[in-house]
């Protein structure tokens, strides 16, 4: 029985806070530039049903251009202890010159891999390649670029199909399929703030494992 509070006095607060960022996986996606180069693109705003993950890029970020044009990439997904590397990250764009409304804050950066201390390593089904320190590694095809009704809203929700995941054995239960949960520590973003996760409180009726 879930134990809730008696009274029904509604003490909420109308706010109007200026980000909806409510708590997500940090997710790092790897893409080709132009060159055949590699960029990287933080971001949290990432979600997954079956074999699709579905992220939202704004359309300002060389990572939506590259998404455009290459259709493929790699969701690499940092743990936890991974948080000052993506902070790293975090000031830094790809995209050359920066776009008008992110020089007071963003830098021009070509090296991602360098910038946070990541290293490469060669993907299977895409030509990109994935980040070695990432526990979790998604190889992915673009299937659908959504464009909102509104397009002054300023991003694109691009829609993944996954081809090949790789997972690190630390956090695989041993000869099985199935990502440990008690062991694999994603990086949350919570109100831009970075958080891991604490212990596990239950389990779902479906978990097979
Ligand atoms: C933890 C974190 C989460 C972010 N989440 C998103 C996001 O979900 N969508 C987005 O468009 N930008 C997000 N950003 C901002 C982009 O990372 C930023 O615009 C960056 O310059 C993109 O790099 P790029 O231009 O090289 O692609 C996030 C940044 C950080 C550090």
């Amino acid at each position: 029985m879930v134990a809730l509070s008696a009274t029904c006095a509604d003490v909420h607060l109308r706010i109007d806070p200026s980000i909806l960022y409510f708590g997500t996986p940090v997710v790092l996606v790897t893409t080709r530039n132009r060159d055949g180069s590699t960029n990287i693109g933080p971001m949290s705003s990432a979600w997954a049903l079956g074999d699709t993950v579905v992220l939202g890029w704004s359309t300002d970020s060389q990572t939506a251009v590259n998404l455009e044009r290459e259709r493929e990439c790699v969701v690499n997904l940092p743990s936890a202890d991974l948080h000052q590397a993506v902070e790293a990250l975090a000031p830094l764009t790809g995209r050359d010159p920066v776009p008008a409304d992110k020089t007071a804050k963003f830098r021009y950066e070509p090296d991602k891999f360098a910038a946070a201390g990541f290293t490469s390593q060669p993907s299977d089904r895409v030509a990109v390649p994935r980040i070695a320190q990432c526990q979790l590694q998604l190889e992915a095809k673009v299937s659908a670029i959504h464009v909102p009704v509104d397009p002054e809203g300023g991003f694109w929700i691009v829609e993944t199909h996954v081809e090949r995941v790789h997972a690190h054995p630390d956090i695989v239960k041993a000869g099985t399929d199935h990502i440990d949960p008690a062991r694999w520590n994603p990086l949350l973003y919570v109100f831009r703030h970075y958080f891991g996760t604490g212990d596990e409180l239950g389990r779902s009726f479906r978990a097979e494992d």
